[in-house]
C-alpha cells in the first residue's frame, strides 16, 4: 500500500473512526466510515483514478463536488461511478476506469 499520499486526514487523536475495507485494483485498503470513494482513494495514495479514452492521460478527482467528472471509476463492475459523490462501502471492488 502507498503511504506517500499528499492528501492527509485531519482526525482528532482522541477519536477512533470506524473503518471499512475496500479493494482498489485487487488490493485491500482501509477507509473511514462515511468517506467518499474519492477521499478514500486519495487517502490511500492512489495517484490517478481513470485514464482519458482519447490520450490515455492519467486523471484524478479534482473538484470533489460532482462537477468535473474526472473522478469516475468502476465500482463492483459498474462504469462511470463518480467517486466524489458516492460513499465507500465495506467490500467495494473499485477499479481504475480506462474507457
Ligand atoms: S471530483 Fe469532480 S466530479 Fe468528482
Amino acid at each position: 500500500m502507498k503511504t506517500d499520499s499528499k492528501f492527509q486526514r485531519m482526525v482528532a487523536p482522541e477519536r477512533s473512526p470506524q473503518t471499512v475495507e475496500f479493494f482498489w485494483e485487487g488490493k485491500p485498503y482501509t477507509a473511514h466510515v462515511g468517506d467518499t470513494i474519492a477521499a478514500a482513494l486519495l487517502a490511500a495514495g492512489v495517484d490517478h483514478t481513470r485514464e482519458s479514452p482519447q490520450s490515455g492521460a492519467p486523471r484524478a478527482p479534482f473538484c470533489m463536488m460532482g462537477s468535473c467528472f474526472e473522478c469516475r471509476v468502476q465500482v463492483n463492475g459498474e462504469h462511470n461511478v463518480q467517486a466524489c459523490m458516492n460513499v465507500i462501502e465495506d467490500g467495494m471492488l473499485i477499479c481504475r476506469q480506462t474507457s
